[in-house]
């Protein structure tokens, strides 16, 4: 019966030094904006006792912007005494040009990089690797530019290079195709070797006309008669009974006919469709 009156003070006492006790302790401190983390030693802490004293280092890559900086903070009640330290990006030093080549870079702190650039009319030798400024200086090394070579261009249908291909080729050199007789060229007839080691731009095309074309129940009403040549046209026309689907005027161009060529549907076959 006593018990009704008295526990709840003693819980309430209770609560309060409770409380009390977790107002005196201050939680983990954290200043990540000034490149700082806790020494090791007290990264697992998450509560500090009202009076702890903790320290920070600078986080990897970074050193200290002035080294007499206190790098400890003290508990008071449940805040942190403010901290003076702070780090700043270590450097790595510029990267001076190398043989045929030069870097093209970030910057030169922790984290930059530097991608190796070849001078014209030089490609890197192997990969590309592209270098980081890391926590003990530039890692990798310079890489080797060596002088552009483009192989042979390759052969083209219904048509050829006019010289012998080579097995190699320096920069700017250049190829011309041809194409065999009576048959059309598209594109561009001379090539050059280019930075990337390939030549450009892309080999022309020999065209040989379009092909001839059998509709089935179609009539050609205008245009020639085959081989069909680039420009030429056909005019279609569907046999009686029978419904053109698609365009009845098709042009020869360079990848065919455009559009593509019509059919003739039979009226009746589109009616037993439709009962289908
Ligand atoms: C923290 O400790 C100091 C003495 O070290 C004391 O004066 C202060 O009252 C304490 N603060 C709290 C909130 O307990």
């Amino acid at each position: 019966m006593g018990c009704k009156v008295l526990c709840p003070s003693v819980y309430l006492l209770a609560y309060l030094m409770i409380c009390d006790h977790v107002q005196a302790e201050c939680t983990q401190p954290s200043f990540a904006s000034r490149n700082v983390v806790l020494s090791a030693n007290h990264l697992s802490t998450q509560n500090f006792p009202n009076g702890s004293t903790v320290t920070f280092e600078c986080v990897i890559g970074h050193k200290l912007v002035d080294r007499k900086a206190s790098r400890s903070v003290t508990c008071e009640g449940n805040q942190w005494t403010s901290l003076e330290l702070s780090c700043t990006r270590k450097s790595c030093g510029s990267l001076a040009d190398f043989f045929d080549g030069r870097y093209d870079m970030t910057g030169n702190l922790f984290g930059d990089t530097a991608k190796p650039v070849c001078n014209q009319g030089y490609m890197l030798a192997g990969k590309e690797t592209t270098r980081t400024c890391r926590d003990q200086g530039w890692d990798g090394r310079d890489p080797l530019c060596e002088p552009v070579k483009c192989s042979a261009p390759p052969a083209i249908e219904n048509g050829q290079l006019v010289d012998e291909p080579l097995e190699s080729y320096n920069y700017l050199e250049e190829v011309s195709y041809r194409c065999n007789k009576g048959i059309n060229l598209i594109g561009k007839s001379t090539l050059r070797c280019s930075e990337d080691g390939t030549f450009k731009p892309d080999p022309p095309k020999c065209f040989d006309g379009c092909p001839t074309l059998k509709i089935p129940n179609a009539k050609r009403i205008d245009g020639k008669a085959p081989p069909y040549k680039l420009g030429n046209f056909i005019e279609y026309k569907c046999e009686d009974g029978y419904r053109l689907e698609g365009d009845a005027y098709i042009e020869c161009r360079e990848n065919g006919w455009s559009p593509e060529p019509p059919q003739c549907i039979g009226k009746t076959e589109i009616i037993s469709f439709i009962n289908v």
